[in-house]
């Protein structure tokens, strides 16, 4: 071979080499804070995955809504530019309609029961309910059960009246809330805090974990103990993305997935009411207890919204979540 063919085969051969030799960069992109479920399973995950693929993946973890917001999460990691994403439950009504059932008020007596309904065979299938998209479901993650918040005392559904509420992008939240005659309004999360703080809106709902990392108890006077709902993610990825990727780094992604979000899971089970209690004693918003007679009258005003969204979901699905309630 003369000298010229050799050294273009050896640039060749060199480039191959440094090509196989860069690592996997994979971004993980969320709107909450580092301390949450959340934002403490992007953490773990992007630890484990760096451990058992050394050299092989890179994992950038940005939280905050900094890299992507609501809305625009979803497309970016349909067009490659974020591998790993974990929305809401909430928001994947574009997509699919089976996970509106999270959304459904009073369905889920606690975390527990939705732990047991997701992890059931119902809830496992729903972890495939967008394939046809390209979106894979990686699992399921936990945050906590949702409190109403506004600057009023919300006892009963007639306090709601005529009140402006932040929801997430949900037909089932936003016919919720107009069960009640409330003036639902869909904001990013990003949004929320200037949100309230300017009057745009009056309330909102969202777990402790949320309400104290994004101070949402500073421009609310009073958060209700309503646990009227749930709000949970499925951590996501790109189908076409994790198909293509080498047998070996797959197999040890999804176990750090795995791990990963049984350390979020946990997080959000001890933690809950430790967020709860940072709430309290921060004294910006009054934290009200409700009695048992007082949550009957909103699920009784609020439970209509089941049968608007049951041909959606289906009665079979719904059915399956009200016996996870019964351990
Ligand atoms: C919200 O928009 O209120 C939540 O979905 C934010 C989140 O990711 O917990």
């Amino acid at each position: 071979m003369p000298f010229r063919s050799l050294a273009i085969a050896a640039a060749v051969l060199l480039a191959h080499v440094a090509a196989a030799a860069q690592p996997i960069v994979i971004k993980y992109s969320h709107v909450v804070a580092d301390q949450t479920p959340k934002g403490q399973a992007a953490l773990k995950f992007k630890e484990l995955a760096e451990k058992a693929l050394p050299g092989k993946v890179t994992v950038q973890v940005f939280p905050n809504s900094q890299l992507f917001g609501d809305g625009k999460e979803m497309e970016a990691l349909l067009l490659g530019d974020v591998q790993i994403i974990a929305p809401s439950l909430a928001k994947f009504g574009k997509y699919t309609k089976v996970l509106q059932i999270f959304d459904l008020p009073f369905l889920f007596d606690d975390i527990a029961a939705v732990d047991r309904f997701q992890g059931g065979p119902k809830g496992q299938a729903m972890l495939d309910s967008m394939k046809s998209k390209g979106i894979k479901g990686l699992g399921y993650l936990h945050n906590g059960m949702k409190q109403l918040s506004a600057q009023k005392p919300l006892k009963t559904p007639a306090d709601a009246k005529g009140l402006k509420f932040r929801i997430q992008a949900s037909d089932v939240l936003e016919a919720q809330f107009k069960a009640v005659g409330g003036n639902p309004q869909k904001l990013a999360f990003a949004e929320v805090y200037q949100a309230l703080q300017t009057g745009v809106v009056d309330g909102t709902e969202n777990p402790w974990s949320n309400i104290y990392t994004k101070k949402f108890h500073e421009v609310q006077k009073v958060i209700m103990e309503s646990n009227h709902g749930v709000l949970d993610y499925m951590v996501i990825t790109n189908a076409g993305w994790w198909d293509k990727l080498p047998a070996d780094v797959r197999t040890a992604l999804n176990t750090a997935m795995v791990e990963s979000i049984k350390y979020g899971n946990k997080v959000a089970f001890d933690e809950d009411s430790s967020f709860r209690q940072k709430v309290i004693d921060d004294k910006k918003a009054t934290v009200m207890p409700m009695s048992k007679q007082e949550l009957a009258q909103w699920r009784d005003a609020m439970k209509p919204v089941w049968a608007k969204f049951e041909a959606d979901i289906g009665k079979d699905n719904i059915d399956a979540a009200l016996a996870a309630n019964k351990n």
